[in-house]
């Protein structure tokens, strides 16, 4: 079930991608007028966030490597077919910086249910871009989350130009998997729900493999990548994240192997 979901988002990303026409903020949309009950993001505000043309989000980790999800990569060995986008909110800025990928390193035992992160290797690295740093315990995995992305701005909707962003409260596992939210589909120790209740505010289609983060004790850090949801900001339907907190060691040694 939450395989084919996947699947489906899959699909509708690499889609939407390959289509994609920035549309202003569908003004049209009276519900959810911006990403999921977001606003545009400053300038400068998230200089790690990166978008990966197949149509995913990506943190960068290094300056040269996008932390990303499994999902959103085929499989690990050399991959040049990936543009990274970065230091721009605006896509079409003629200031964006781009770069090529050279690897992919999809998470050892990725199977479509958990382990959801991958790290895309760039070409070269890119300098003067801050980079995002991961969790190492669960110290941060609760409160108020910051989630951004250029993904769709209502389910079923289109990619957007600007990036968009949106803050969602932590929903503990045993909410999120009580019979009227996961049902027990989320696997509590890799995954980590956030949303509201009411839904509204969510990530979507396109906005995979970006961060979650909030302020640690010294400015923001990763707490989780995005994964996946059922729809998107359905009421009793939070987003799903992986984990970082529990895959912390493996990324870092992963990251080492990859050069850094
Ligand atoms: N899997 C989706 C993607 O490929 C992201 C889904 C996030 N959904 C949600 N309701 N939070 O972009």
């Amino acid at each position: 079930m939450r395989r084919w979901r996947t699947l489906l988002a899959i699909l509708a990303a690499v889609v939407t991608a390959a289509t994609m026409s920035p549309s202003p903020a569908a003004a049209s949309d009276p519900v959810t007028p911006y990403v999921v009950g977001g606003t545009r993001a400053a300038q400068g505000e998230f200089p790690w966030m990166v978008r990966l043309s197949m149509g995913c989000g990506g943190a960068l980790y290094s300056p040269t490597l996008v932390l990303t999800a499994a999902h959103c990569v085929s499989r690990t060995g050399a991959n040049t077919s990936i543009t990274a986008t970065l230091g721009v909110v605006d896509l079409q800025s003629s200031s964006r910086i781009t770069r090529r990928s050279n690897y992919v390193y999809r998470a050892p035992g990725y199977n479509g249910n958990g382990d959801d992160w991958a790290f895309i290797r760039l070409a070269s690295p890119v300098t003067g871009i801050a980079t995002l740093p991961i969790v190492t315990s669960t110290a941060y995995d609760s409160g108020t989350f910051t989630i951004a992305g250029w993904g769709a701005a209502s389910e079923g909707g289109s990619q957007q130009r600007y990036l968009l962003k949106a803050t969602v409260p932590f929903v503990s596992d045993a909410t999120c998997n009580s019979s009227a939210m996961y049902g027990g589909e989320v696997i509590a120790a890799e995954e980590i729900c956030a949303g509201y209740t009411s839904g509204g505010v969510d990530t979507c289609q396109g906005d995979s493999g970006g961060p979650m983060f909030r302020q640690g004790a010294s400015g923001w850090v990763q707490v989780g990548i995005v994964s996946w949801g059922d729809g998107c900001a359905r009421p009793n339907k939070p987003g799903v994240y992986t984990q970082v907190s529990y895959f912390s060691a493996a990324i870092r040694s992963a990251a080492t192997s990859l050069g850094g």
